[in-house]
């Protein structure tokens, strides 16, 4: 099994930038919640003075990182956060706060000219992320967010916890989720 330490070095050798837990206290400053999920707590904080996404992981250390690992080689693809530091010695990490919506909250009040834009702009975003070598797995409402501003808004994908490298098993699964989530959406507006 893999040592922390080693998940660590890891993540440096990808770039992250990696402190331990006091340090990184004395750069944050907490704002608010803004989830509460199956694997723990997401707060708005302060990073260096700019805002960011402060996940505080609930299954032990290796599993949020091996999101963070995730996030830091799809590089942005899908829209997913950028990486800004990880914790070394608790499973904290830091990274792009995406401030937005979700998909379905969107979805009640766009436009239908809206609606049409962000189904396809979904669709294009987990094409991304798959060719960047990876499936999401878990493509439910709250870990897809609609970000920008009216007429420019943009898919993000968030949470890798479910995050598998493409293979035979999980080629077309993304595809076929999103296609059932927007019918879902579709079936719930009668304009
Ligand atoms: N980078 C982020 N930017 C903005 N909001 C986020 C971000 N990451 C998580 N959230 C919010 O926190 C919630 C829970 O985070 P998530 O990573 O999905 O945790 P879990 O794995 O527990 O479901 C999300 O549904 C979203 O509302
Ligand atoms: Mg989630």
């Amino acid at each position: 099994m893999t040592s922390d330490h080693e998940i660590t070095e890891g993540l440096r050798k990808l770039g992250i930038e990696v402190m331990d837990l006091e340090s990184m206290k004395r750069e944050v400053r907490i704002v608010r919640q803004i989830g509460k999920g199956t694997e723990g707590d997401v707060l708005l904080v302060l990073f260096r003075g700019e805002k960011a996404a402060m996940k505080v992981g609930s299954f032990g250390y290796p599993f949020l990182m091996r999101q963070v690992e995730v996030m830091a080689k799809v590089d942005g693809a899908g829209g997913a956060p950028r990486v800004y530091a990880a914790c070394s010695d608790r499973p904290v990490i830091l990274m792009e706060y995406c401030e937005g919506t979700t998909l379905d909250k969107f979805y009640a009040i766009a436009s239908p000219a809206d609606r049409i834009r962000i189904e396809c702009d979904l669709r294009t975003k987990v094409v991304e992320l798959n060719a960047a070598g990876y499936g999401h797995g878990d493509l439910n409402f709250s870990n897809i967010l609609v970000c920008g501003r009216p007429g420019e808004h943009e898919v993000r994908l968030i949470d890798f916890g479910n995050a598998a490298l493409m293979s035979s098993r999980n080629k077309n699964s993304d595809l076929l989720v999103i296609e059932k989530r927007i019918k879902f959406l579709q079936a719930g507006c009668d304009d």
